[in-house]
């Protein structure tokens, strides 16, 4: 069995922190969400991961590498232009050969892993097997249409009137079935071979597909709200480590994760919370729940429950919660006089200001 992993795409979504970057490499608990799906794949024991990268192919490959750091054998397929995700699955065809294969969509991240289900589907071999779960906004998903039996029957992408509220999560696994799928199949409206209409085509030749219904999944949707709450949960499993340097006017408490490099000084930090390589923290709290990526620096502030992307600085500031900081933001306090907030905000920034 092989793993089809899709990282293309350009690049260029308005999401609140990959305006320009790649999302499977948005960071959850300091981790590239694409990281996660690959250590799944591994962890299920598939070792041979073809990665489909389009504009922001150099970054993938940067922070991926041969895969050899995740026990995976990696090769790069590149996508002219995001035409679809049967459209990668032609383009791969190669790569894919007469092997079964697991399709996992690089900016999806499923709680648990994927190993009962690549198992289950070893052992069972259906055509198809589609994970799904009950998401409130259907419309933004595939959805899919169970019978009473629970079989699925119709599949939808991105419907103006859904017909359940379950989505397609992005897992696929197929036996070479669906190579003839997705020759077979048109673009839909917005222009791409959707695999959708791949698996809904094997669907109409009475093909045996089957879905399972999990719960733990998330997507970069753009939901500040979503995202700290999928570091949350990430961080709940932390496994404390040390590699930094703290000092003895430092205090400690429960699961901490200090990186390569890191300096915490005159600090009180409550876990679960991790801290990047290269990170100052000095004269803070840092409350649980804490993302702090690599080169940051905490001074004199305090934060809790929040996200805070790399290079970025809160000096002086008391106190940031629920919040989510970009890469190299500087935040500090406003002179006294004349009092008034002072704000150089990007694009589609969001603000909230007590006062
Ligand atoms: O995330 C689950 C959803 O993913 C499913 O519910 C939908 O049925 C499925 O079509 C897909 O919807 P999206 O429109 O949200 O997919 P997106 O364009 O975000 O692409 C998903 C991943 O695949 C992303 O990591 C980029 C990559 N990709 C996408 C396209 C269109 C490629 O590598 N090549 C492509 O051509």
């Amino acid at each position: 069995m092989k793993a089809l992993v899709l990282s293309g795409g350009a690049g260029t979504r308005l999401r609140p922190i990959t305006h320009t970057s790649a999302k499977q490499l948005v960071p959850v608990a300091n981790k590239p969400v694409l990281f996660y799906g690959l250590e799944a794949i591994a962890d299920a024991g598939v070792s041979e991961v073809g990665i489909v990268v389009g504009d922001t192919a150099d970054e993938i490959r940067e922070a991926v590498g041969d895969g050899s750091r995740f026990g995976l054998d990696v090769t790069y397929i590149p996508q002219d232009a995001p035409l679809g995700l049967a459209h990668a699955v032609l383009i791969a065809q190669d790569f894919l050969g007469d092997d079964d294969f697991v399709m996992y969509l690089g900016d999806n991240f499923i709680v648990g892993g994927i190993t009962a289900l690549v198992e289950e589907f070893r052992a069972e071999r259906p055509d198809a097997q589609i994970l799904l779960t009950k998401v409130p906004n259907p419309t933004s998903f595939g959805v899919a249409e169970l019978d009473e039996a629970g079989v699925v029957v119709g599949l939808e992408e991105k419907p103006k009137k859904p017909k359940s509220d379950l989505a397609l999560v992005g897992v696929y696994l197929f036996t070479p079935a669906i190579h003839e799928a997705v020759r077979s199949i048109e673009p839909s409206w917005r222009g791409e071979l959707e695999i959708t209409h791949a698996i809904q085509w094997l669907i109409d030749g009475k093909r045996d597909v089957r879905s399972t219904t999990i719960s733990g999944y998330w997507k970069d949707t753009g939901n500040v709200t979503d995202m700290l709450e999928v570091n949350r949960s990430v961080l709940e499993t932390l496994e404390p480590l040390q590699e930094g340097t703290v000092d003895e006017r430092t205090e400690i408490i429960g699961r901490v994760r200090i990186e390569q490099g890191a300096k915490v000084c005159g600090s009180r930090i409550v876990g679960p919370v991790v801290i990047g390589a290269g990170s100052v923290i000095s004269d803070a709290y840092i409350g649980p729940f804490t993302s702090v990526s690599e080169n940051c620096r905490i001074e004199d502030s305090e934060i809790e429950y929040s996200i805070v992307l790399s290079g970025s600085s809160v000096t002086g500031v008391r106190r940031v919660e629920a919040s989510l900081i970009g890469r190299d933001v500087e935040v500090t306090p406003a002179p006294r006089n004349p009092s008034a907030h002072r704000l150089v905000l990007g694009d589609h920034s969001k603000v909230q200001i007590s006062s």
